[in-house]
């Protein structure tokens, strides 16, 4: 087991593109677990778009102080415990940030401590089963609605959220298309999640083919990239179509979002009479279990495959967050810090 506890610390609000010196590096002693606490020794890091906002502004929980370590999802083992509900060698989830090792008493700063189902993998958890796959499950089911015959337009197609949506509208017996940037993720989203077909953003007129592969509008949008993008998707919709708002990653590196250049054709909900909604994952914690049962059903049933692209090195850290923003990953973003140091129960 590491010595000392290496720990990510925020040094600066970004001002556009995250940067390496916007993080220290710092090393501290390993904590000791007080009465009712234990120690995580963390072993993945779950990389998520909306971690550029939380160490900007204030957002659905406030923005990370400089100083603070960063603020993060996880998976880690139970190391040392003072708590009869955590054992020692058990694998749990949780909100750990950029650090080795965390003392917590059960509850981290935005979400539970829980422990992983038998047989899931940290990948799994912070994937298909974690906030990714379940912002895709109840951002489509619950907001979205797709019935069988409507068409799903999904931006950010061949990454973590986008290409479970994907795969979930299909099974539900959608037409689906994807928007995603470049060739090689474009035939990734048709020839493995199962698009019907893709766009790339990068070479085509993204508003004249939607026009072209769905020339009566589509029921349903699933946005996650916002921008242009989503305005192509508004100058397509079908009568009484419902666009999901659940990301809008191309504005996340500018300096003030309520300063964004705005959406240019939102008359268009009015003339489609559509609806247009936004939802943050965090209030659907209660139906998680409903969520993960669902897309297990999926995998099982052969409908559902993940894609996860991991990074190695805890001083790669910084740099992994930026692939998200540079387009680097295919898939959930994830990076392995280590092995579980004990054997696990
Ligand atoms: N509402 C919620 O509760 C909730 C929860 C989780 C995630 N989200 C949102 O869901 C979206 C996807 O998150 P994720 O974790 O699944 O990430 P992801 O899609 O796996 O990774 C981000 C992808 O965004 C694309 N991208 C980056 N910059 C872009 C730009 N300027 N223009 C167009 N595309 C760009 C890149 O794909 P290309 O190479 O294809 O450009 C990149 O691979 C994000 O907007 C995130 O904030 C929301």
């Amino acid at each position: 087991m590491a010595e000392t506890n290496r720990r990510w610390l925020l040094a600066a609000r970004p001002q556009g593109m995250i940067k390496d010196s916007d993080f220290r590096l710092v090393e501290e002693p390993v904590p000791e677990p007080g009465p009712g606490e234990f120690l995580v020794r963390q072993t993945h890091l779950s990389f998520d778009p909306t971690q550029r906002g939380w160490i900007a502004y204030d957002t659905y929980l406030p923005a990370v102080k400089i100083g603070d370590v960063v603020r993060a999802g996880g998976v880690g083992q139970v190391v040392k415990s003072n708590n009869p509900a955590f054992k020692v060698g058990q694998m749990v989830q949780g909100g750990f940030g950029w650090q080795d090792y965390m003392v917590t008493a059960g509850q981290t700063e935005f979400m539970p401590v829980t422990p992983l189902f038998p047989g899931m993998s940290p990948e799994q958890a912070l994937g298909v089963f974690g906030i990714t796959g379940l912002t895709a499950w109840f951002g489509l089911t619950d907001v979205g609605k797709p019935v069988a015959g409507e068409t799903v337009l999904v931006s950010g197609a061949a990454g973590a959220t986008g290409s479970v949506v994907i795969q979930i509208a299909k099974a539900l017996g959608c037409k689906t298309i994807g928007i995603a940037g470049g060739p090689e993720k474009c035939k990734w989203v048709t020839g493995v999640a199962g698009a019907d077909a893709c766009i790339d953003y990068k070479s085509e007129n993204v508003a004249a083919r939607i026009k072209e592969l769905a020339p009566k509008g589509v029921n349903v949008v699933f946005e996650n990239v916002g921008g242009e993008i989503l305005e192509a998707a508004l100058m397509n919709l079908a009568l009484r179509a419902r666009v999901v708002l659940c990301g809008g990653i191309s504005g996340y590196n500018e300096a003030n979002p309520a300063e964004s250049a705005g959406i240019r054709p939102y008359m268009n909900l009015t003339v489609t009479r559509s609806r247009m909604e936004g939802f943050i994952i965090l209030d659907y914690a209660t139906r998680y279990g409903e969520g993960v049962q669902a897309l297990a059903k999926l995998i099982s049933e052969g409908k559902l495959k993940t894609a996860e692209d991991v990074q190695h090195g805890f001083e790669n850290i910084p740099t992994t967050l930026r692939r998200l923003f540079e387009g680097k990953n295919f898939g959930k973003q994830l990076l392995k810090i280590c092995d579980p140091p004990l054997p696990v129960v």
